[in-house]
C-alpha cells in the first residue's frame, strides 16, 4: 500500500504501548463521528510529567498507527507540553497520511484532549480533598 508511509505501516503492524493502565491518573475515551472507531488512552502521570501511556484501538490502521505514534510523543512530556500535540503533529510524525484519513488523526488528539482534562478534573479533585 504505497499510499502510506513506511512509519505508518511500522505503527500499524507493530504498535508501541497497546493496552491500559490500572488505576490511571487519565483516561481519555472518544468515537470518531466519521466512522464509529473508538479509541481510549491511559495516562500515568507523576508530577506533572507523563512516565507512561496506553492505548486501546477498535478502529482502521490509520487510528491504530496515529494511537501508537501519540503514546510514543508524550512519553516524558509534561502535560502542558503534551496538550499542544496536534493531529497534525502526530500524522507529520508518521511521515504523513492520506488526505482521506487525516479525520483517524483526530481520534488520537481528542483522546488526548480528554486525558488532559479528565487528569487536570481528578488533581483539581485531589486538591479540595487535601
Ligand atoms: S476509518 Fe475510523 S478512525 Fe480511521
Amino acid at each position: 500500500m504505497e499510499a502510506y508511509s513506511d512509519k505508518v505501516m511500522d505503527h500499524f503492524r507493530n504498535p508501541r504501548n497497546v493496552g491500559d493502565i490500572e488505576n490511571p491518573d487519565g483516561i481519555g475515551r472518544v468515537g470518531n463521528p466519521v466512522c464509529g472507531d473508538i479509541m481510549e488512552l491511559y495516562l500515568r502521570v507523576e508530577k506533572d510529567v507523563i512516565t507512561d501511556a496506553r492505548f486501546k484501538t477498535f478502529g482502521c490502521g490509520a487510528a491504530i498507527a496515529t494511537s501508537s505514534m501519540v503514546t510514543e510523543l508524550i512519553k516524558n512530556k509534561t502535560i502542558e507540553e503534551a496538550a499542544k500535540i496536534s493531529n497534525r503533529a502526530v500524522a507529520e510524525a508518521l511521515g504523513g497520511l492520506p488526505p482521506i484519513k487525516m479525520h483517524c488523526s483526530v481520534l488520537a488528539e481528542e483522546a488526548l484532549t480528554k486525558a488532559i482534562e479528565d487528569y487536570r478534573a481528578r488533581k483539581r479533585d485531589a486538591g479540595k480533598e487535601g
